[in-house]
């Protein structure tokens, strides 16, 4: 398959700020729909065509994963096409470590072909990223699970058996990992304290298509009656949230009026307290959302990121990037990843006043931003680096470009149709 690994093509983001953004865009497709998506493609039979699927390395990387597996992967008019013929049950350690995400591959493998080997996905920037509520709730599934040198060998000698899963935190993951180990199991899982965000729904949907019979996804409770056989279908995978609180940021910290399209509004509801709190107003009409940022924002005063219904982690980097500038003291709460204000430093080489103490952020807004060399170390982080650079007084650089290719397709091209003056560089 061609893979369109943009960050072999460019390193760097130049922005010239400050500019008021205006105009409309349509968001992508979800990365974190479509990643557990394509690892559901492994448990069924023939062709599966994933529309409005996003165009990231990530998903590059679940492809060559695919492709490794003995699928075969093309792009088709826009959708994404994974015809299933996998037979191996390896995931090698480059792949492995290029995405942790990946380890939502293990549940699909070891339903499929009876055994699944691949090694620990590993830390990342955001702090450890441990698998042990995966491994436990795999092996209450009859999955017996060896560990050596960092790599995972899975059996399920008599094959998958329903059971009830608890899990002592609503992973998204592992609850994921346990839809796609249960589908075609023998008998009937209960996974209590399930993750309930819109992207597990998204993926009982695409699997309830295929003949699995997922029940009560997005809720606390997940009942999944195993089935024989699943069967590949058309799916249109949801629409990307972070994305969306992304560019609304981008309005937000510019003063401007930004709309985006193809967006479901109810995704949106937990993470529109902030952008009200900092004085935006916001209208919400069908599958679009309207965002008029008020001449200088206000401090979004106290912010903690919590598991879906609450607001999420992904959207707490580039709320900070606006909070930077706001009028008055905000403070942020990261409850989610122990690592996830690596952007506190970089912001505050443009300006911004951060302090960070463990889980807490206090930011005291600033008249302004300045524009800065700065570094992207994590996909969010970068993205917040630049929503902060939009409202920067001069340029502002920012390398690890490759980080924000991985969940935002076109990040730059998206900016610039709403009148962002940014380029990448070599
Ligand atoms: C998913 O990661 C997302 N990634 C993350 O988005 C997102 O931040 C996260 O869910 C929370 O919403 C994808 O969907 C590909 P978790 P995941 O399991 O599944 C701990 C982005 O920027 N934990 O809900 O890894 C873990 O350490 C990415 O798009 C365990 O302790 O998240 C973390 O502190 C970043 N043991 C917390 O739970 C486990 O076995 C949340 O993890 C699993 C997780």
């Amino acid at each position: 398959m061609a893979y369109a690994n943009q960050s072999e093509v460019f390193a760097m983001i130049v922005i010239q700020g400050p500019g008021a953004l205006s105009g409309e865009l349509s968001v992508q497709g979800a990365k974190n729909s479509a990643l557990p998506l394509l690892a559901a493609a492994v448990l069924a039979r023939g062709e599966t065509v994933l529309h409005n699927c996003p165009r990231l390395s990530d998903v590059d990387t679940a492809c060559r994963i695919l492709e490794h597996l003995g699928c075969r992967c093309r792009w088709q008019e826009g959708s994404l096409v994974i015809e299933n013929a996998a037979t191996c049950c390896e995931v090698p350690q480059c792949l492995m470590r290029e995405m942790r995400s990946s380890i939502v591959f293990l549940g699909a493998i070891v339903s499929r072909c009876g055994e699944a080997r691949l090694c620990f996905p590993g830390g990342c920037e955001l702090g450890p990223r441990p698998i042990d509520l995966h491994l436990e709730a795999l092996s209450r599934l009859g999955v017996e699970i060896q560990e050596e040198g960092g790599c995972l060998s899975c059996a399920a000698p008599r094959g998958i058996q329903g059971s009830y899963i608890p899990l002592s935190f609503p992973s998204v993951g592992a609850t994921e990992n346990v839809m796609l180990a249960a589908a075609c199991g023998r008998g009937t899982t209960v996974i209590e304290n399930a993750a309930r965000e819109p992207e597990i729904c998204d993926l009982a949907a695409y699997l309830n298509r295929c003949g699995a019979r997922i029940y009560g996804a997005g809720e606390g409770c997940v009942i999944i009656d195993g089935v024989e056989a699943l069967y590949g279908c058309e799916h249109r995978v949801m629409p990307d949230r972070i994305a969306a609180a992304t560019y609304l940021a981008a309005g937000a910290v510019t003063g401007g009026t930004v709309t985006l399209t193809g967006v479901d509004n109810t995704h949106l509801l937990p993470m529109l307290p902030p952008f009200e709190a900092a004085g935006c107003a916001v209208r919400q009409m069908g599958g679009a959302i309207c965002l008029m940022a008020p001449p200088r924002l206000s401090g979004i005063r106290h912010l903690r990121t919590m598991p879906y219904p609450g607001f999420p982690t992904d959207a707490q980097p580039v709320v900070m990037a606006m909070a930077a500038v706001g009028q008055g003291t905000s403070v942020f709460v990261e409850n989610i990843f122990q690592n996830r204000f690596r952007q506190a430093e970089e912001l505050g080489r443009m300006g911004a006043k951060i302090k960070v103490e463990g889980r807490v952020a206090v930011v005291e807004g600033v008249e302004h931003l300045t524009g800065a060399q700065v570094q992207a170390g994590d996909l969010r982080g970068g993205a917040a680096l630049a929503v902060a650079g939009l409202a920067a007084w001069g340029t502002t650089q920012i390398t690890g470009e490759r980080h924000i290719h991985r969940g935002y397709q076109d990040l730059a091209g998206s900016l610039r149709a709403l009148g962002a003056n940014i380029q990448e560089a070599p």
